[in-house]
Formats: C-alpha cells, structure tokens, sequence
C-alpha cells in the first residue's frame, strides 16, 4: 500500500517507515521538520515537508502518491509542556489533527492509524491495564489523545473511516541496524537521560521519587521496544482490509520495570556507573503502568520480540555511543 506517514521523520514515524519498506509497502513522510529530523527518513523514501494541516500540501500527497491509508504519528508529546501550554497541545494534537483528517478523508484516504498513549487512562484503578478501563486521562497531554481518538471514532460510526488507535506505553530502544534512535532536544525520558548521565553528556540524573507503594519505592513503567511499536502499525494496516475496523489497542510488553532497574540496566549495558541523585516525586506520575496487550495479540497478531529490558536498553546504548554528541 501507499501510506502516508504524518510525523514520519519524529523517533517512532520513521522506524515506522522502515517496517514498512521491510513489509514492501511505499511510505511517503509528510513532516514539518519541527521536531523531526530529515536524515531519519531513508534515502529514496519521499519526504515533504509541509504543516500537518496544510490542506493543498495533503490532497496533492494523495493525488501524486495515490494514497492508500495514513499513520498519524504528528503530535506534541512532552507531558511537562502540556500541563504548561495546554492550548497549545489542543491545537495541534486535536484541532489539527481533526483537520488533516477532514480533508484526508475528503480526498478518499478511509483508513487510519493513530499514534495514541497509554496517557489516556490517566492513573489507572488497577494494572495491568487493559482496554476497557476507564479513560480518565490526568494532564492536557492525555486529554488530547482522547480527543482525537474521539474524532476518529465518530468518523467511523458514520462510515467515512476505520482506524486503529495504538495506546503506546513507554517507546524506548533504537533500530536494530543502528540508523536510527531516540533524539528529542529537550529530553524529558528516562533512558536517554540515564544513557546520557553515564556518557557525560548530560548531569546527573535525578530519580523523581522513592516513596511510591512500588517493590523498591520508584515508579515502575512498561518500555516497549520502538521496532515493535512499528510492527504493530503495519500489521493494523492489514487489519484495516476489514471494514468497519474501530480498535483501541495496548502495545506494551506487560513487564513493569522501575527507575532503580532501568538505571541498573543502562549500568550493564555500558559497564559503567549512572551519576544520578535522588530528588522528589514529579507532578502527576503514576506509581505503576503496564499493559495488558492481549487484544493487540488477538487482533493484530502482534506481540513484541522485544521482551527483555536488556535488550531494550542495549539498543539504545549502542545508538547513542554511536553518535558525536
Ligand atoms: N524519570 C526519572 N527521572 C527523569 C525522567 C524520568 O526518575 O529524569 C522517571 C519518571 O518519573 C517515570 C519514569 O522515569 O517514573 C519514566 O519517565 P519518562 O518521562 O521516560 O516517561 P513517562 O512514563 O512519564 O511518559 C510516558 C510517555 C508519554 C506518556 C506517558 C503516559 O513518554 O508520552 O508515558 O504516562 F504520556
């Protein structure tokens, strides 16, 4: 198929493209650059850059390259800055995103995937999480995703569209073959910032919080390889041959692990120490999140290759060794 990748040059957009070549479909990268990065976009594959909401920049992508389903993976994603500029977050993760889809959908584009998060479940009554649980989302980041799986969902109901959404959990780690990884300026996650503490590239990390009601006191979260992500997108693209496709589905490996583990892991990986300091708990973290991904198995057939944190955070050790900075 001919998919439209919105965000294609961002950390997951483009190691979606490389699945996507890999399962030989035609990606072409629709991206303004804000936040992306040209050179993740593979040589050869069309990218155009251009607003999410550039309305002529769209219909002509889909005339030239005729279309076939798009992946929605253009949003504003740093939780800190949403509680900061919740208007901001609004414009562009709904109000823009609803207008892309309108004149996709205007110009024939019916089929959909949708980056979302395991935000939209905000702290969740019990883990691991599953689908039908509440979705009660607790900071503007969250709410936006909602949204527009609202959007989406209303699309559907009508008959104009099918979609998957793909409530992510932590997207961590870097291509198997070294040519892409986590590069977001500034950084807010927790491996880069401990990969970075260790290479002395940044300060010490500060582990937000050791009073959580967790095994060692320190939040436990559920980091799911980024290639795994991506193959999760190009198997919802087979599943949305089926009409009337309407989904929201967990992809996380289901492993909770803590900050203390994640630091120990990335102190394997580099046989090296994570200068890091012990500070307070950071507004709005939930003690615990992992998923339940059994219906992404169900209905996608997908479950992550990616089980070990190990593996995860060797994966994004070797990638940022590998760079200059
Ligand atoms: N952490 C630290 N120190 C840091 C950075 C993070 O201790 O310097 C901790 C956090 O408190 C958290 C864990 O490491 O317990 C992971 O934090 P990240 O910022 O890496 O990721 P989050 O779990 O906060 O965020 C992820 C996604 C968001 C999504 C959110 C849903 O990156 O897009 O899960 O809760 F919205």
């Amino acid at each position: 198929m001919n998919v439209l990748v919105v965000g294609g040059a961002g950390y997951i957009g483009s190691h979606c493209v490389r699945r996507l070549l890999a399962a030989g479909h035609r990606p072409v990268v629709l991206d303004d650059l804000s936040l992306g990065h040209a050179e993740s976009v593979p040589a050869g594959t069309p990218l155009i850059r251009a607003d999410m909401a550039d309305a002529e920049a769209l219909r002509s992508a889909v005339r030239e390259h005729r279309i076939d389903a798009a992946f929605h993976l253009a949003a504003l994603a740093d939780v800190g800055e949403s509680v900061r500029e919740p208007e901001r977050y609004r414009l562009h993760n709904v109000v823009k995103a609803a207008a892309m889809l309108d004149v996709l959908e205007a110009a024939g584009v019916r089929r959909f995937v949708f980056s979302s998060s395991c935000a939209v479940y905000g702290v969740p009554p019990r883990v691991p999480i599953t689908e039908d649980m509440p979705l009660m989302p607790v900071n503007p980041y969250g709410r936006t995703k909602l949204e527009a799986e609202r959007r989406l969902e209303i699309a559907a109901g009508a008959g104009r569209a099918s979609y998957v959404a793909l409530r992510y959990f932590n997207a961590a780690g870097a291509a198997s073959d070294g040519s892409t990884g986590e590069d977001h300026e500034p950084e807010t996650h927790l491996i880069p910032l401990a990969i970075g503490a260790a290479l002395g590239r940044r300060p010490p990390l500060t582990v937000f919080g050791t009073d959580y009601p967790t095994p060692d006191g320190t939040c436990q979260r559920d980091y799911v390889h980024v290639e795994d992500l991506a193959d999760a997108h190009v198997a919802a693209l087979t599943r949305l041959d089926r009409p009337g496709t309407a989904l929201a589905l967990n992809l996380g490996t289901g492993r909770p692990h803590s900050v203390r583990e994640v630091i120990a892991s990335v102190e394997r990986a580099g046989g090296r120490p994570v200068p890091h300091a012990f500070g307070p708990r950071r507004e709005g973290d939930p003690p615990a999140l992992y998923a339940d991904a059994s219906r992404a198995r169900a209905e996608l057939g997908w479950s992550p290759r990616f089980t070990d944190i190990e593996a995860i955070v060797g994966s994004a050790w070797r990638w940022h060794v590998s760079r200059s900075r």
